[in-house]
């Protein structure tokens, strides 16, 4: 099945979640993404070349995902970058539509000097190298006046660090106090994705490989957290075959899925501290972790067309009696798909280990789930599904366990 579909905008959505840390959105890859495609608008690139640059801008640090590991970068010169460049690469090679944006992703760091060969990609590389670090250097909302320091820093590098011929690009753009005001501009994801030319924003991908995507950032939500691994992929998994039972179409069950992997994209904003906590949380604790579906449901928005997509995945800690959270909607106001993903979630949190347990016994999970139907926390006639053909949803476990992300 082929899906065409605004890679940018579902890139540009996405790095989101990448950005989150201790204190709040910091926007990096929007802004790399926006230097980029601004110096890429100065050179002689192809269209294929400036959508490549932009998709792999935007998603050029998706190797580092831990807060730990994100800080780690924000020295002008880490100690250590081949690691992620290393893993970026390793999550997106073999992907239709993905091999440049993989290969540009892979040397995103490469000093200019030491390169080994240079293409038409690591040209690209060399842009989003200067991007980054450009980026790094500026701190804050009030950016203008950091131009000059920002500029001085660089301008020692080229020849070495970076390449050459992108001196004189950074410099006619530095000119434009726009330039500076936009990176630091609470609407930078619109102006970087405005950076793209209309005309080549839509790309005709294999559903699988776009499947493959999904699964890359369900991998990235999943990692968080050493005890819920496979988590994302076996709600999806039990969301579809759910849906399947409850006579959803194929297209409706691809959907829900998808729904599924991205649940908890919104909890890439939580620190491992607290998801990783073996003892119980405390109720300031608790309320950071209630922000992940509001998250999910916030950015999963911003694709246009896709609210259906948004309220199944992000409802899931919802209920039907209303006593969910963050949003408090129950009843019919509550959609099939969401209540779905709440059985499934809640049948696959039961079935895996976790730190303080391992993974319960049939007995216990039908008693829980019975009587969370009983107090309409799930919704009843899922729950009589799921537990009537329960030996089909606990293999299922085993069988995402060896599928590759
Ligand atoms: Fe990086
Ligand atoms: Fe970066
Ligand atoms: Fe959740």
């Amino acid at each position: 099945m082929i899906v065409t579909i605004n890679l940018p905008r579902l890139l540009n959505t996405l790095s989101m979640v990448l950005d989150f840390t201790t204190i709040g959105l910091n926007h990096h890859h929007n802004r790399v993404a926006y230097i980029s495609s601004a110096m890429g608008a100065m050179m002689d690139l192809s269209p294929q070349e400036r959508h490549d640059l932009y998709c792999a801008a935007s998603i050029h640090d998706m190797g580092a995902t831990s807060f730990h590991e994100k800080a780690a970068l924000g020295s002008f010169q880490p100690r250590e970058t081949d690691t992620h460049c290393q893993a970026g690469y390793q999550l997106l090679k073999g992907i239709g539509h993905f091999e440049n944006i993989a290969q540009i992703i892979l040397h995103h760091h490469d000093h200019w000097e030491h390169q080994e060969e240079r293409s038409a990609l690591t040209r690209l590389s060399d842009i989003i190298h200067l991007a980054d670090r450009l980026e790094i250097l500026l701190t804050g909302d009030y950016i203008l006046h950091q131009r000059r320091r920002a500029l001085d820093q660089l301008s020692g590098w080229f020849g070495t660090m970076f390449r050459p011929e992108l001196k004189e690009v950074l410099s006619e753009l530095a000119v434009k106090e726009s330039f500076w005001l936009d990176l630091a501009s609470p609407y930078v994801e619109d102006l970087s994705l405005g950076m793209m030319s209309p005309e080549i924003n839509d790309s005709a991908l294999q559903y699988k490989d776009l499947k493959k995507l999904f699964m890359i950032f369900a991998w990235i939500i999943d990692r968080k957290c050493r005890f819920t691994m496979h988590h994302s992929r076996l709600v999806a998994s039990s969301s579809a075959h759910l849906a399947s039972l409850a006579g959803f179409s194929p297209l409706d069950i691809a959907q829900i899925e998808v729904a599924g992997l991205l649940h908890d994209l919104g909890k890439l904003s939580i620190p491992e501290s607290i998801l990783e906590k073996p003892g119980a949380l405390t109720a300031a604790e608790y309320d950071v972790i209630k922000r992940h579906p509001y998250h999910t449901y916030h950015i999963l928005r911003r694709l246009p067309g896709h609210l259906q997509l948004a309220e199944w995945a992000a409802f899931h800690h919802e209920r039907p009696n209303g006593a969910g959270y963050p949003f408090r909607i129950g009843g019919s106001a509550l959609p099939l798909g969401s209540r779905i993903i709440a059985v499934a979630d809640i049948f696959s949190a039961l079935i895996e280990d976790r730190p303080y347990r391992t993974g319960m016994n049939r007995g216990d999970i039908e008693s829980i789930l019975s009587q969370s139907a009983r107090e309409k926390a799930l919704d009843g006639d899922l729950v009589d599904q799921l537990l009537s053909h329960y030996d089909l949803f606990a293999s299922l476990q085993e069988f995402v366990d060896i599928l590759r992300y």
